[in-house]
This record gives structure tokens, C-alpha cells and sequence, in this order.
């Protein structure tokens, strides 16, 4: 596992979507896994950015959500389709036909939607860089804690942490799901390289458990320390409960010097 520490949340922003950015210059096609919440939003900025100067094209990419809620129609302000065309798709060139979510609407039959979703990652050829935030629980996507490490896409509960974290985003009398479809765990591990940002304090503990406490379904999030390719972008908040920082910043520096000498990031 990779750890960048950075200072603040903007600079966690940047340097994520410098990596993205790369990362689709060099795979035109790229699959990218996607991640909603407050995190990623500064990221989503800053590719958008990159897209209106003629930086970075989505032209190519196809895209795969992590989650949905079930229970709201995607014109719903409060589903996770709509956040997405919000703070990306609606102003990138990505094309329409190529983004993916879990949707599961009421009359579905979840299993057979999770299927789907999942032969439609393997049909697209899998993913190539996801991207997640974390829960202050630990969860990646909707994996709450003491989900199988082995989970593919199906339906959670949220937990009520979650569904009060959460509640800050609906306006007082919405409807706020409890239920969602999310990626597994297993299905997440399977992506070619991971990219996790973290900011502020309340991820901290969530933040030390994934990375340096034991690999267990109580912190969902530590599942990544069984991937090969997964890097951690944290502002030092995030970061404030690690007892290996000097580690990773050391590891960090000589990194730099390594991509200085062979100019790329990824080995894709
Ligand atoms: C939701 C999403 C997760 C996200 C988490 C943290 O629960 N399902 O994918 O990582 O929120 O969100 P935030 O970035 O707002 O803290």
C-alpha cells in the first residue's frame, strides 16, 4: 500500500486528480470504478478543469459507480446518479451510454441486478482504476463493517452511523434510503489499481485501522491491504492517527525521485 500524506484537503484533490489525469491520457479507454460523497466532489473539480482546458478527455472512458441507493429515481437530487452527472458527467465528454450504476429499482430482483452489474464490469474488461473514499466507519462504498471480504455486488443496510453521517446531505422530511446496492468488497479488490482519498479528522481512526490495524471485516477498508496496487491520498487530519508517517513520507520522497527518473506513475 502506498500512503501520500499531503496538507490539506485541496492539495489531496490535486494530487488524486494529477494521477486520474494521467492515468486516462496514457488508457484512452480507461474503465473507471467511481465514488461518490463530499470527498471525492474536489477531485470530480478539478478533472472537469482538466477537461475544459483540453487536458483530459473522458471521451474513451467508460464508468462503473460504486453504489446506489435503492429507492430513488435517478432524478432524485439525492441519488447517487444524479450527484454523479452534478459533479462530473454533465461536464466532462464522457459518453452517456458508458456510465454505470448500481440501480436497483423496487421491482428488481437485487440478485439478478447484482449479477448484471457484475458481468457488465467483466464485460467492459474490469476496472482499471477505482476510486473510494471511506466511511468513518472504515466502509468502502456501501461495505459496512462485518461485510464478507469475499462480497460481491448485492444489497446492504446501512448502519445508522452511516445513515446519520449521511442525513446531512437530505433536507428535513426526504426520504433517506436505508438500503443501498453496493460493489463487494471482492468486486472492488478486483480492480487493476485502487485510489483512496481521505480528509479531515473524523477519518482518521477509520484511516489507521485500514492501513495499519489488522485485516478484518470490522474495518472493511482493510481489505486493501491485500491489494498490489492501492494508494492512499490523505490530508494530514486524515492522516493524525498513524503511527508509521515518517515511513511513508521517506517512501513517498524516494518515490518521486523514481517517477522524476522514469516519468510515469502507473505501470498499466
Ligand atoms: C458514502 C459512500 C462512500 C463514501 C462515504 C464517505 O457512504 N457510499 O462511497 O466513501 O459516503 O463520504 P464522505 O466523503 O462524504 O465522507
Amino acid at each position: 500500500m502506498e500512503v501520500i500524506i499531503v496538507d490539506s484537503p485541496e492539495q489531496v484533490a490535486n494530487r488524486a486528480a494529477r494521477m486520474v489525469s494521467e492515468f486516462i491520457q496514457k488508457k484512452s479507454n480507461a474503465v473507471l470504478g467511481l465514488a461518490t460523497g463530499s470527498t471525492p466532489i474536489a477531485l470530480y473539480r478539478e478533472l472537469i478543469a482538466a477537461h475544459q482546458c483540453g487536458e483530459t478527455s473522458f471521451r474513451g472512458v467508460t464508468s462503473f459507480n460504486l453504489d446506489e441507493y435503492i429507492g430513488l429515481a435517478p432524478e432524485n437530487s439525492q441519488s447517487y446518479r444524479y450527484f454523479m452527472e452534478e459533479h462530473l458527467f454533465s461536464h466532462v465528454d464522457i459518453a452517456a451510454k458508458n456510465t454505470f450504476l448500481p440501480s436497483c429499482k423496487r421491482d428488481d430482483n437485487p440478485r439478478k441486478v447484482g449479477r448484471a452489474y457484475e458481468e457488465k464490469i467483466l464485460a467492459s474488461g474490469g476496472i482499471d482504476l477505482q476510486i473510494l473514499g471511506i466511511g468513518s466507519n472504515g466502509h468502502i462504498g456501501f461495505n459496512e463493517p462485518s461485510s464478507s471480504l469475499a462480497s460481491r455486488t448485492r444489497v446492504k443496510t446501512l448502519t445508522r452511523e452511516t445513515v446519520d453521517a449521511n442525513s446531512r446531505l437530505f433536507d428535513d422530511g426526504d426520504f433517506q434510503p436505508h438500503l443501498a446496492m453496493t460493489m463487494g468488497i471482492a468486486t472492488i479488490l478486483e480492480a487493476r489499481h485502487i485510489l483512496l482519498l481521505a480528509t479531515g479528522e473524523n477519518k482518521a481512526a477509520a484511516i489507521r485501522d485500514a492501513i495499519e490495524g489488522p485485516l478484518c471485516a470490522h474495518c472493511p477498508a482493510s481489505a486493501l491491504q491485500m491489494h498490489r496496487r492501492a494508494v492512499m491520498v490523505l490530508d494530514r487530519a486524515a492522516a493524525s492517527a498513524l503511527e508509521e508517517t515518517d515511513y511513508y513520507q521517506w517512501v513517498e520522497s524516494q518515490h518521486v525521485s523514481l517517477v522524476e527518473e522514469y516519468g510515469h506513475y502507473y505501470d498499466l
